[in-house]
């Protein structure tokens, strides 16, 4: 079987490689950049034409390849998550059955009520291009998986993962005090979703039989789903019970506010006071808020369960890879005069 992967280096890619692998197949895996000494291909793709020997009949096509940034702007992210799925379609056939990886996020539409006009109604440019891009898939002559994930975190057996992006920033403003409020609705929904299950569902669709219409397989605990209070107890209590064995302090709780007192009451009134590293955290942390506090679950089809073990799991493999960063003593904020 002919499979290539893009993002193989990544968070997705590389878990999904691991299983191709494990079943036996050799995927051709490309990245923008090539690890040394891995087996992936440097293309940077929507930027460099294909490499010809990447012209070929394949018989499916896993596409990771993007950027997870929420702030971009429309520019930003057209270069940077449409364009490399431009550059995958050309590569791909009738014969091709393209696996997309998007994200769940993109279930509430172009509709939410955090939505922005500049980004047709979805709450930022990152959204926005991944419903452009599941629009190009519809466009696609061969079959076609979307696979949507929310938040991804670490493996369920081990919490191991390939790089500490997008949620993992949370833990980080946490120990290091940037997180001086945590912003968000107690009973908000937060859905995650370990790295390996949404592995699962992309290798599963990939070696199953190419389905006749476009399918939609969204990743998440839907009723199982954690609430941002109780979210926020795992993650400090799983933080502070490795401090307390190593002597250190624990991590303060940071007090909830609820977006509307943030946003109304309390940003206007120190925005000018806040430091460039204190602007870009909260501007940061304000994108958390739409993600960890949902009205709803979502409804999906590959169930997560238990997410907070896989949280406690994540948050442990995060400290024993970055006990420097674990171990630091937040500082409180100063405001700058
Ligand atoms: N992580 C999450 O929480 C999350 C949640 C929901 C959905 N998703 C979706 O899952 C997919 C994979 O995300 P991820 O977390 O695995 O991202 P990631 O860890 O940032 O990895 C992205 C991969 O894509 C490659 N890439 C990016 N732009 C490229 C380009 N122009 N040409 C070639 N390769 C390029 C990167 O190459 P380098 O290795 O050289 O950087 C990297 O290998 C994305 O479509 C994302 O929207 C992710």
């Amino acid at each position: 079987m002919q499979i290539l992967v893009t993002g193989a280096a990544g968070v997705v890619g590389t878990e999904v490689c691991r299983k191709l692998t494990a079943k036996g197949h050799t995927p051709v895996q490309v990245a923008r950049r090539a690890p040394a000494g891995s087996d992936v291909i440097a293309w940077n793709m929507g930027s460099e034409p294909a490499p010809e020997h990447l012209r070929r009949d394949w018989d499916v096509m896993v596409h990771t390849a993007a950027s997870t940034r929420w702030t971009m702007s429309r520019d930003e992210a057209t270069s940077a998550t449409i364009a490399p799925l431009r550059a995958a379609l050309e590569l791909a056939g009738p014969g091709t059955h393209l696996v997309h990886v998007s994200t769940a996020y993109l279930a509430h539409g172009g509709t939410a009520a955090s939505g922005v006009p500049e980004f047709d109604g979805y709450r930022n440019g990152y959204e926005w291009s991944k419903s452009i891009c599941e629009g190009l898939v519809g466009g696609h002559p061969g079959a076609a998986t979307i696979v949507r994930p929310p938040l991804i975190l670490g493996r369920r057996d081990d919490g191991g993962i390939a790089r500490f992006s997008g949620p993992y920033t949370l833990l980080q403003t946490l120990v290091s005090g940037l997180a001086a409020v945590v912003v968000g609705e107690p009973d908000g929904y937060a859905e995650i979703a370990p790295v390996d299950q949404v592995a699962d569902a992309v290798v599963e669709a990939a070696l199953g039989v190419p389905p006749a219409e476009r399918v939609i397989e969204t990743v998440a605990a839907g009723s199982h789903c954690l609430q941002l209070t109780r979210m926020l107890d795992i993650i400090l209590g799983s933080i502070n019970e490795w401090r307390a064995g190593q002597g250190l302090d624990p991590v303060p709780r940071p007090p909830m506010l609820s977006a509307d007192q943030w946003h109304r009451f309390y940003l206007p009134l120190v925005h000018e006071y806040l430091s460039p590293v204190q602007a870009e955290a909260v501007e940061l942390l304000g994108m958390f808020e739409a993600y960890t506090s949902m009205p709803e679950p979502f409804e999906p089809t590959s169930v997560v369960s238990d997410p907070a073990e896989v949280l406690r799991r994540s948050v442990a493999y995060w400290m024993a890879t970055k006990p420097r960063l674990a171990r630091r003593t937040p500082e409180p904020w100063q405001l700058v005069a």
